[in-house]
């Protein structure tokens, strides 16, 4: 055979595709195809925004303007920044000095948002979050109704689901008085009627992209640092992480393009969004995960097929090449890819994913940022998407529960990894893990599964691809529950039950809201076996799918590390009470990166964990009590030789540090200021060097000699440094790397990797000129300690920056490092990477890599 022969086509309504046999190539003509080079598309292909209208422009500023000459960091909007910068919060404008600062501030564009926040904010308490009315309710009705509490100035409908609206009053005291009625009733319904939440105004400058990076803990802080108790902190968090309307806005129309245009190709498919943008548990960046459900179209195909010109609405849509029934799953996410590519305006970087377990076509949307994945296999995930908007809807404490679990676990390292691949935690995993926490509490929060089942109607029954998955789709139909314990407490408790919980010896069943032992009984349904390993969490509706099931060993031990490190800080006052002195508290000590490191000397600092393989050591480190011998003294010395030779910083030994201790101020008699509970010998950690604690009390004695005591004065040994960084040689590292590698250095990937490194600092700082400022970037102090076990030996690197708490400078830094340096340690102690090589250096970057 030769030639190139096309076959295989999927050409409907004026728009067609055709397959080329011989490359695999999807060839395309008619409208939508036109329409993508022609057109610029939706409003999301690049509209223009719109500016504020009139009514925003003729509000009165009511907030405080500063005086001429006062001090301007007297403003709430203004921080400060390292090497006497300063930045406006509220337009995101950095200024160099005061006087620029001051200009900015009495500014134009400053005193327009500052009204437009004083109007949003009016705005929002003269309005009423109300859900629990029937699915149908219009605006209308519900208008009339609140009408007979004041004038209604509006009323914004949840176009997604109908499960609650905004109702927007003329004036506040019509709102207090409906807030103020016990009880509310409408067509049969019992309204839920509360304030509407108080959001953050955000401003986002003309022209840049609607998606918002998720918001870093930098800039969490502040706002969490404000509130009154950790309550009021979990609430904030999911006031601040939660798409805004107008980014759900964005979603809702990206959806209808897509469908638009699928129409075209596939008459009678619906595209389905699912997942985070939909399941109750958004946060701003969310992917955008859509079902593209191509049964309809099977079934129209077969019809047209089995009824020849019995008028079933073929004859305009040319169902003619391809049999979408009989055509194999790769091909058709291939078609799919390729309508994606050719056909929707603002789509780019398209890529089909055949082998992941639910195959996908990966897309990203410039116009939005959005990122997203299509599949057309996945009903379940639109059944399991509306089991966690059941549950999310069921009790108030459970958003801000998952969110707070979801930003702690992703801070740790332990979860979030958003290709899915790898061995961390994805989100589903997650807030599957905490919807089974709270079945399990006493009483529980929630139902589990197989009582939702009980409860379901015969509306709500449903099987998919053999899975009962049946459960009320109303919350209004589930008892309220019984459970008092506050938002701030489940915390702390879900840390102590995953803290000691048995991962590996049992399955977590949220089908019954227990902990089933091993092996689990069959399901009814299932076909293949649950597939077991260091964390068995099984899915609610799939009973053979372990949901953990990429969870490797290292991850669950490290999970139930930092869950019982959680736990311990849970116990501290630190956790519980507000800090009077602008020091971390509550979840903001939470969220801060690396491990929580409990106790006194903990407060303000940044920990690194570096892990070390002693094999053929423990015995040398047992002759070194405190980790103070030649072991210890070479592993500092590496530490040193990677901050002061390959990454330029200054490295003075010596001194000692000097954390801020929260806890040592509070009274030793009260219930909350007891230390926690002695840990499980297995997890405890040695003395740190210079800490005022005895070894013995904290160790299992893995690492202390016979009889002998350890010393518990400072230490004579260089632990600890005072370091200055004067160069961002964190930047742009990857770039140069390549360049030295690649390019024309001499010696190419074959040299050293650590004088490589070096290579690539010092090709850093000379890229940003102007020799050495007269300040540097940073200052921190650091200082190491041996921790671990017998079996997992690690040194902790506690970093404490000056000042506390630092900057989003400091930040990133400490984000580089914390991947960094154990690497280049190991490395210089000659163990070599413990990571794998990253593959998207192109091979050979090592550990270094991704930096
Ligand atoms: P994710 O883990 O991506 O969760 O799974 P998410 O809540 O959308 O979080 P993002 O996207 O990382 O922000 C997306 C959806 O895929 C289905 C679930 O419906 C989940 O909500 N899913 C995921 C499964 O059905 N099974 C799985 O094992 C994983």
């Amino acid at each position: 055979m030769s030639g190139r022969t096309t076959s295989g086509g999927s050409c409907f309504r004026g728009s067609c595709a055709r397959r080329d046999t011989t490359s695999g190539v999807f060839h395309f003509r008619g409208s939508w195809a036109r329409r993508r080079t022609t057109s610029g598309g939706s409003s999301l292909g690049g509209g223009k925004r719109q500016r504020p209208g009139p009514a925003m422009a003729a509000v009165p500023d009511p907030e405080p303007t500063l005086e001429v000459g006062s001090d301007p960091l007297a403003d709430p909007d203004v921080e400060a920044l390292p090497r006497s910068g300063f930045r406006c919060r509220l337009c995101q404008v950095s200024a160099a000095n005061r006087p620029s600062l001051a200009e900015h501030l009495r500014g134009k564009k400053h005193r327009r948002l500052r009204s437009l926040r004083a109007e949003r904010r009016a705005q929002e308490q003269r309005s009423l979050f109300v859900s629990g009315f029937a699915r149908g309710t219009s605006g209308e009705e519900l208008a009339e109704y609140f009408g007979a509490y004041g004038d209604v100035a509006a009323v914004v409908m949840d176009k997604e689901k109908g499960a609650y609206a905004i109702v927007e009053l003329r004036d506040a005291a019509g709102r207090e008085r409906a807030l103020a009625e016990t009880q509310h009733d409408l067509a049969g319904h019992r309204l839920r009627v509360r304030p509407r939440e108080q959001k953050a105004f955000a401003y986002g400058p003309p022209g840049r992209s609607p998606r918002r990076e998720p918001l870093g803990p930098e800039r969490l802080e502040p706002a969490l640092w404000q509130v009154a108790d950790v309550d009021a902190q979990m609430s904030e968090l999911v006031r601040l992480l939660e798409l805004s309307e107008d980014e759900r806005r964005v979603r809702h129309l990206l959806v209808t393009l897509f469908q638009e245009v699928f129409t075209e190709f596939f008459p009678g498919c619906s595209v389905v969004p699912f997942g985070s943008s939909v399941n109750g548990f958004d946060i701003h960046g969310c992917d955008l995960d859509l079902f593209l459900d191509l049964e309809p179209t099977k079934s129209l195909q077969a019809s047209t097929r089995d009824a020849p010109g019995a008028g079933s609405g073929a004859e305009d849509s040319i169902l003619s090449d391809i049999d979408l029934a009989a055509t194999p799953a790769p091909e058709v996410l291939e078609l799919v890819a390729a309508v994606l590519r050719r056909c929707v305006p603002g789509v780019r970087r398209v890529r089909a994913v055949p082998t992941a377990r639910r195959p996908v076509v990966k897309f990203c949307h410039k116009q939005s940022g959005l990122a997203g994945d299509i599949s057309v296999d996945n009903r379940l995930a639109l059944l399991n998407t509306r089991f966690l908007q059941l549950c999310a809807e069921a009790d108030e404490r459970v958003r801000p529960l998952v969110y707070a679990v979801r930003l702690w676990a992703k801070q740790q390292g332990l979860a979030g990894n958003p290709s899915g691949g790898g061995p961390l935690l994805n989100n589903y995993a997650l807030t599957l893990l905490v919807l089974f926490f709270l079945q399990t509490r006493s009483p529980p929060v929630l139902p589990t599964v197989a009582r939702l089942r009980d409860l379901a109607g015969d509306d709500d029954r449903v099987v998919v691809g053999g899975w009962d998955c049946s459960f009320p789709r109303d919350a209004a139909s589930l008892e309220p529950s019984t459970n008092t314990e506050s938002p701030c407490s489940l915390l702390a408790e879900f840390f102590r039950v995953f803290g000691d919980f048995d991962f590996t010896g049992q399955v977590i069943s949220l089908r019954e809201g227990r902990a089933l032992p091993l092996p689990p009984p069959p399901a009814p349904e299932a076909g293949e076996e649950l597939k077991l390993g260091p964390l068995n969490l099984q899915d609610p509706f799939e009973l053979n799918h372990n949901v953990a099931a990429n969870v490797n060993e290292k991850t669950a031990s490290r999970f139930g590390r930092c869950c019982r490190d959680a736990a311990k800080y849970c116990r501290s006052l630190q956790y519980r009470r507000k800090s009077s002195k602008g020091r971390a508290w509550g979840l903001t000590r939470l969220f801060q990166p690396g491990a929580v490191e409990p106790g006194a000397a903990g407060a303000g600092a940044f920990v690194i964990s570096i892990p070390l393989d002693v094999a053929g050591e423990p015995q040398r480190l047992c002759r070194e009590p405190g980790g103070r011998g030649p072991w210890f003294r070479e592993v500092c010395a590496a530490i040193a030789f990677v901050l002061r030779d390959v990454l330029k910083c200054d490295c003075a030994a010596g001194k000692v540090l000097s954390a801020p201790s929260e806890e040592s101020e509070l009274p030793r008699n009260s219930a909350l200021s007891q230390e926690p509970d002695a840990e499980d010998s297995s997890t405890a950690e040695p003395l740190s060097v210079g800490s005022k604690r005895r070894l013995a009390e904290e160790t299992n004695g893995a690492a202390l000699p016979d009889g002998k005591k350890p010393r518990t004065n400072v230490p004579e040994d260089t632990a600890n440094w005072s370091c200055a960084v004067w160069h961002r040689v964190w930047t742009g590292r990857r770039r140069v790397r390549r360049q030295l590698r690649h390019g024309d250095e001499p010696e190419g990937s074959d040299g050293d990797s650590l004088e490589l490194e070096q290579k690539v600092s010092e090709a850093v700082v000379r890229q940003e000129g102007a020799g050495r400022p007269l300040e540097p970037l940073l200052r921190f102090e650091a200082g190491a300690r041996v921790a671990g076990t017998r079996r997992e030996t690690r040194v902790l690197l506690r970093l404490v920056p000056s000042p506390t708490p630092p900057g989003p400078l400091f930040r990133d830094f400490f984000h580089f490092l914390q991947s960094f340096l154990p690497a280049a340690v190991q490395q210089r102690l000659g163990q070599g990477p413990a990571g794998d090589p990253d593959p998207r250096d192109g091979g050979g970057g090592g550990v270094f890599s991704t930096s």
